[in-house]
C-alpha cells in the first residue's frame, strides 16, 4: 500500500531520508508491503509538493545546486505550514527540521497542523517533544493520530522500542544511557591524550558535532532526551529545568588519566530514577568501570541500561550515529506506524 509523507527539513536527516528511499525503496515494498512516496518536501526558501511523489533525485540535485526545494520545477518559494501540508496530501509527517528548547519552531507548529490534518507524525526533532510533551500526546490522542519520535532520542538506539516491546510487565524503575555522541566521540578523543579543543575539532570533523557544539558539550542535548524518555517510559512530567545538568567541559585529561589508572573511564550519563519523591533526573559525567556496557563505549557509541524489578538491568548499545542512521530510524518508525495501521501488505513483517 502507498504511504505519502511530508517531510519538513532537508538537512542531513531529510536528505537522508530521500537518499535512502532512493537507494532502497523498492527493498522496503517487497520486504514490508509498502509504498513510500515523499509527496511533500520544505526547507526555509520553500516547498515542493506533488501528490503523486516528488522528484527525489531532482530534489537532492535541487538542494545541492541552489539551497532550497524551492527552486524545482515544481518549487514554490514561500510555501509553508499548512499550505504546504495541504499541497502534498499525505499521512504522515515527518518533522525533521532544525529545532530549539525555547519556542519549538517550526515542529510545535507543524505538529498541530498535521494532527488538525489527520496526519500521523513521526519526530525527528526534539524541540516539541521537549516544551510540550503532554500536549502532543493530548493532541495527537484527540485527533486519533499516532506520533513516533525514535529518531528524537539517541537514534539508532532502540530506546523506546526496548521500554515499549521488550520490557512489558518488567517493571522499569529508571534509565542511565550515554545518548549524546559528541560528547562521547570528546572524551573519548581526550583519553587517548588530546585536548578538549582537539575532541571538540575531531568530532566536527567527523560530523558528529556542530559549529556550535554547545548544546551537546554543555549536557542540553542529553537533557532533553532524558526528559523525553523519562516523559515517555516513565510516564513523568519532567521539563528540561528537572534536569540537573552538567556537560563535559570541565572533565580535563588528568582526570581522564586518574580514572584510567584505577580501571574507570568518565562518561557524560544521562538518568532518570523513581524515588519515594518522583522522578530524579540528572545528567553528568561519570566514572563507570571500563568493563560496564556503559564505561566501554568508545566514539560515536551509544548506550541505554533499564533497570527493572523483575528483570534486573536491561541494555542496549549501537556503533555509531549521524545523519543517515537517524533518517534510518525515523523510517524505521514510518514502517511501524504503517504495521500498526495497517497499512502493510506482507503479513507478519
Ligand atoms: N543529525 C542527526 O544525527 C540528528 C539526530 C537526531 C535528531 N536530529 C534532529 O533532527 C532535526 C534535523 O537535523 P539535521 O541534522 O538534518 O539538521 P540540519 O542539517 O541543520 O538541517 C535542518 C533542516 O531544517 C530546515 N529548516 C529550518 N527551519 C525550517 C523551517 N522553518 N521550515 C522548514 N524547514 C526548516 C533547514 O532548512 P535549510 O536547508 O533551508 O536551511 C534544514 O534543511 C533537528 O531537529 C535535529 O536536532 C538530528
Amino acid at each position: 500500500m502507498e504511504v505519502r509523507i511530508a517531510l519538513t527539513g532537508f538537512g542531513s536527516v531529510g536528505k537522508g531520508v530521500a537518499e535512502i528511499l532512493l537507494e532502497q525503496g523498492i527493498e522496503y515494498t517487497e520486504t514490508y508491503g509498502v509504498d513510500l512516496v515523499l509527496t511533500g518536501i520544505a526547507d526555509r526558501g520553500g516547498a515542493v509538493a506533488n501528490p503523486s511523489g516528488v522528484e527525489l533525485e531532482e530534489a537532492l540535485r535541487v538542494k545541492a545546486a541552489h539551497g532550497t526545494v524551492a527552486a524545482s520545477s515544481r518549487g514554490k518559494p514561500g510555501l509553508a505550514g499548512n499550505d504546504f501540508l495541504r499541497e502534498a496530501q499525505s499521512q504522515v509527517l515527518i518533522e525533521a527540521a532544525s529545532t530549539n528548547f525555547e519556542d519549538a519552531e517550526p515542529g510545535w507548529s507543524y505538529l498541530r497542523a498535521a494532527f488538525a490534518n489527520h496526519m500521523d507524525v513521526v519526530l525527528a526533532s526534539k524541540g516539541a517533544l521537549v516544551l510540550h510533551f503532554a500536549d502532543v500526546m493530548k493532541a495527537a490522542e484527540e485527533r486519533g493520530a499516532r506520533v513516533l519520535f525514535s529518531g528524537a532520542v539517541g537514534a539508532p538506539l532502540p530506546v523506546l522500542e526496548l521500554a515499549d516491546r521488550m520490557l512489558v510487565g518488567a517493571g522499569i524503575t529508571g534509565f542511565e544511557g550515554i545518548v549524546n555522541a559528541t560528547a562521547n566521540q570528546i572524551l573519548s578523543t581526550m583519553s587517548a591524550g588530546a585536548s578538549y579543543e582537539e575532541g571538540v575539532a575531531r568530532a566536527q570533523r567527523d560530523g558528529i558535532a556542530e559549529t556550535d557544539p554547545t548544546l551537546d558539550v554543555d549536557g542540553w542535548d542529553a537533557a532533553a532526551k532524558a526528559v523525553i524518555i523519562a516523559n515517555a517510559v516513565l510516564g513523568g512530567s519532567l521539563r528540561l529545568p528537572d534536569v540537573a545538568r552538567e556537560g563535559v567541559r570541565g572533565v580535563t585529561r588528568a582526570d581522564l588519566d586518574d580514572a584510567r589508572s584505577q580501571g574507570q573511564s568518565i562518561k557524560l550519563i544521562a538518568r532518570a530514577v523513581q524515588t519515594g519523591s518522583g522522578l530524579r533526573a540528572e545528567v553528568k559525567p561519570e566514572r563507570r568501570p571500563l568493563a560496564d556496557v556503559l564505561g566501554r563505549l568508545r566514539g560515536s557509541e551509544m548506550g541505554i541500561v533499564y533497570h527493572t524489578t523483575r528483570l534486573g538491568t536491561v541494555a542496549a548499545t549501537v556503533a555509531g550515529t549521524g545523519g543517515l542512521s537517524t533518517a534510518l530510524t525515523v523510517l524505521r518508525d514510518v514502517i511501524n506506524l504503517a504495521r500498526e495501521r495497517g497499512w502493510t501488505q506482507t503479513p507478519g513483517r
